[in-house]
């Protein structure tokens, strides 16, 4: 059997992986500055998470949610008490996708509404109304084509005010990151922000905060809208929340009441993927980590804006994306295969920084020293070339 080929891949092969270091299969010592696409939240094996992990195995890894999972009450009071989201009610699942997908629907529930608001170069997921939302046409299949979606430019007040205005009576939910990711690195105004929570009360819709890649902290903050003041009605949360075991939820405000079989899933919750969560929060609380994400992602921002050529620098906490002009488009190739590097992308042309939130000082100067050595050998290969 083949696999399925969808994947463009690098030829190469991660075999271990410790902080914000992985190895491949010969031994190759590689910096990951990108978390294994944001998903690296505590750095790779943290010792406290495996421990975490394989206690939790060694008593019981799944029950399905017709008993009382009491790990995952404590999950909830913790994830509670960190994100200052108390008053909130956890619901968890599996995926990103899987996370915005019980948002939609359950706001639709909530409000018995059709139509949802999402922006210009949003990514939701992959599942049919998370893609639906998503400003991708080449990723949705006609099955999952519908008229229930609008999308609006974003960070246009303005139009987002004469939507509202034509139609607010009708729309179920404006679902907004805080910080795109996939879109290449674009932060939402706070006023745009403020702008969505002030015209959701007015008409009864469901702000759904999509913190899948910006939230656990990633932006110095718990969540990234919470920088703008505001509270939204659903946070949906994954890449971060499990450190790579696979766990996701979303926080729903307490205006939204719940019903038996409204939402569920067989997997969702489990033991250990909950035990993965609560290890993650832990290690997060007892090093800092939101505020290392803050403090060291600003010096990270200062020193990329001392390299010439780089442009349009931008970000928040540890989620970073820069563009490369044209002379410079092999950067991250030579990052990755000449200086061991992992970075993220977006397309056309923005480097995306998305490492662990533990990455240290250190780590940061070797980056930098690194990424202005690869830009003057890029520089020196083209004149020669040119010669
Ligand atoms: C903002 C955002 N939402 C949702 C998703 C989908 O998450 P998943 O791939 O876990 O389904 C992603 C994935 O990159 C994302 O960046």
């Amino acid at each position: 059997m083949t696999l399925f080929d969808v994947y463009p891949l690098n030829n190469i092969a991660i075999t271990k992986a410790s902080g914000s270091y992985v190895w491949d299969e010969n031994g190759v010592q590689y910096l990951d500055m990108y978390g294994g696409h944001a998903v690296i939240s505590i750095g790779h094996t943290h010792p406290h998470w495996v421990d975490r992990i394989e206690n939790q195995l060694e008593k019981i890894a799944f029950y399905s949610n017709s008993v009382i999972i009491p790990i995952q009450k404590e999950l909830a009071t913790k994830l509670g008490r960190l994100s200052g989201k108390e008053s909130y009610q956890l619901f968890l699942c599996n995926s990103g996708a899987e996370a915005n997908e019980n948002a939609l629907k359950l706001a639709s529930f909530h409000n018995g509404r059709k139509k949802i608001v999402a922006f210009s170069k949003a990514f939701h997921g992959r599942t049919s109304l998370a893609v639906a939302v998503t400003d991708n046409p080449s990723i949705i299949a006609p099955v999952n084509e519908t008229d229930n979606v609008a999308f609006l430019p974003f960070n246009d007040e303005a139009a987002l005010k004469d939507h509202f205005a034509k139609h607010g009576n009708e729309i179920s939910s404006v679902i907004i990151e805080g910080i795109q990711g996939v879109g290449g690195i674009n932060i939402a105004n706070d006023s745009f922000l403020q702008l969505i929570r002030e015209l959701c009360n007015e008409y009864g819709a469901v702000f759904i905060a999509d913190s899948v890649q910006c939230g656990y902290g990633r932006s110095g903050k718990f969540f990234s809208h919470d920088h703008a003041g505001v509270d939204a009605d659903i946070y949906t949360m994954a890449k971060g929340m499990g450190n790579g075991f696979p766990v996701a939820g979303i926080l729903i405000a307490p205006s939204i009441q719940s019903k038996h079989g409204m939402l569920g899933t067989t997997f969702g919750g489990n033991q250990l993927a909950c035990a993965a969560a609560l290890a993650v929060l832990e290690v997060i609380e007892e090093e800092k980590l939101i505020n290392n994400a803050k403090e060291n992602g600003e010096y990270l921002m200062d020193q990329l804006r001392s390299i010439e050529g780089l442009q349009n620098i931008r970000g928040r906490g540890l989620m970073i994306g820069f563009d490369v002009p044209p002379e410079l488009k092999d950067l991250k190739k030579k990052l990755l295969f000449d200086f061991k590097i992992f970075t993220g992308e977006a397309k056309p042309n923005v480097i995306r920084l998305l490492p662990s939130l533990a990455l240290t000082r250190r780590q940061i100067d070797d980056f930098i020293d690194s990424l202005e050595e690869a830009i003057e050998e890029i520089r020196d290969e083209s004149l020669t070339q040119n010669a």
